[in-house]
């Protein structure tokens, strides 16, 4: 049994390595996901919704992306856990620190991981902040800000949050178009 484990957990760690690319290349769709997890329920669903999108994927940490990451990007997706009715401050300062000039040619779908108790609808959340924030700076916000669930603070997700995940990163692939610019951009 210990065995199957650890060949399932060599089968995932390898596809997660392969949505990490480092050169965009051809003519697809080109998606970065940017996303901020401190329990790992964000990661969790910035997985899914990678997992989801056609076409070449960078999935990337808040704290290892750079602006650069960015460039030549058709299409930029953030995600964050919800902290006081914002997103974290890493996130904060990273969308903060985005040149106008790069995210004004991406296309923008921002999500967030929220509690759903009453209470916390006072605050607002973090997907809305985010998609705000970008849309300041020029980005063409594709889809409604989204919120996925969890049931505590440090998780787990609700119920069937993964597969809505995934439905919205199949969602977010139709809102992308490829950038049209000069040849080998
Ligand atoms: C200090 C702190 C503040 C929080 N504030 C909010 C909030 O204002 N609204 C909300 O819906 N959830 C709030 N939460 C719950 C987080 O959204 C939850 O921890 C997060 O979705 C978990 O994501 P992660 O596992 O990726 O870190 C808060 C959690 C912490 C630890």
């Amino acid at each position: 049994m210990r065995r199957v484990d650890s060949i399932m957990q060599r089968v995932y760690e390898e596809r997660k390595q392969s949505r990490r690319v480092t050169a965009w290349k051809g003519n697809c769709v080109k998606t970065v996901i940017v996303y901020n997890s401190v329990f790992g329920n964000t990661e969790q669903i910035a997985r899914h919704i990678a997992d989801a999108i056609p076409g070449t994927v960078k999935l990337v940490k808040v704290g290892k992306a750079s602006p650069q990451e960015i460039s030549g990007a058709d299409m930029l997706v953030v995600g964050s856990p919800t902290v006081g009715g914002r997103a974290t401050r890493p996130m904060q300062e990273f969308l903060d620190n985005l040149p106008k000039g790069i995210v004004g040619k991406v296309s923008l779908a921002a999500f967030d991981t929220r509690i759903s108790m009453k209470f916390a609808q006072i605050f607002g959340y973090a997907a809305p902040c985010m998609a705000e924030a970008l849309k300041q700076k020029g980005c063409a916000v594709k889809l409604p800000p989204e919120g996925f669930i969890v049931k505590r603070r440090n998780g787990p997700l609700a119920d069937g949050e993964l597969e809505r995940a995934s439905a919205w990163g199949k969602t977010v692939s139709r809102g992308a178009s490829r950038r049209m610019g000069p040849p080998g951009e």
